[in-house]
């Protein structure tokens, strides 16, 4: 029998630096496993949109904090439909241009940005709990801080070139100019910046799986994800058939 509650039982905390496949893995997954998904980056994308939006500069805490904590923000957990909007509108294209992805690193840096959005994504876990849904939930620290109890960890990683051309691809096919060179070099910058800072940095959680994505395509990574998930037990309705 299926449940339509979905088959994930708990947290998949999926962290990793940009390029890896994280996002289309996370939302692949969460599809397959009936489970909710949840794109914390797009929410620390939508606040840097606002900061801009407000004309301020986004490595200034003073500015910065007061529109954060303002901010009308929502973010969907569909992973067919990863909805978000601010103030009503749907940026869920706009929070992926350069503007916002050159000034990210420096609104994400900044600790009570990182505390407001760490409450909500935690009540937004805790909602889909209670509805007894599974969560795929991707970002830098959710192993770490966010939900440090997830059922699963897994950390994604690439070489630096895999990263970049993934990455180049991607602007292109939704449209944006974009060169492998000039890809790698935002990468690398944003990695550099999101692992060195002091308030959750970058870094893998010492229980997380570790899972090298430079010669897996999608389906490989998305295969090896799932056979993780049945390994570990966390299919509700395998675990009830099996009477776990
Ligand atoms: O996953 P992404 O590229 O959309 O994330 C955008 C930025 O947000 C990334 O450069 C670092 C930051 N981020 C973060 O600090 N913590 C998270 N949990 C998710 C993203």
């Amino acid at each position: 029998m299926r449940v339509d509650v979905g088959d994930l039982r708990g947290v998949v905390a999926l962290d990793g630096p940009s390029g890896t496949g994280k996002s289309t893995v996370a939302r692949r997954v969460a599809v397959l496993l009936g489970a909710s998904y949840l794109d914390t980056g797009a929410m620390y994308r939508a606040v840097t949109l606002a900061v801009l939006r407000a004309g301020a500069d986004p490595a200034d805490a003073a500015r910065v904090i007061p529109i954060a904590e303002a901010v009308d923000l929502r973010v969907g957990t569909d992973p067919g439909h990863p909805a978000v909007h601010l103030d009503g509108e749907d940026v869920a294209r706009e929070i992926r241009g350069p503007a916002v992805t050159r000034a990210v690193s420096a609104v994400s840096a900044i600790p009570r940005v990182r505390e407001l959005l760490v409450d909500r994504q935690r009540a937004i876990i805790e909602q889909e709990r209670a509805r007894h849904r599974g969560i795929v939930v991707e970002g830098r620290d959710i192993g770490t801080v966010v939900a440090p109890d997830a059922a699963l960890k897994v950390f994604l990683t690439a070489s630096s070139d895999a990263r970049a051309l993934r990455r180049s691809r991607q602007d292109v096919a939704e449209g944006r100019l974009s060169t492998v060179d000039a890809a790698r070099r935002d990468v690398d910058r944003r990695d550099r910046l999101d692992s060195s800072r002091a308030a959750s940095p970058l870094r893998a959680a010492d229980d997380a799986v570790l899972v090298d994505t430079t010669e897996l395509d999608l389906a490989g990574v998305t295969a090896l994800l799932m056979s993780i998930v049945d390994e570990r037990g966390l299919r509700g309705v395998a675990a009830e058939r099996t009477g776990r």
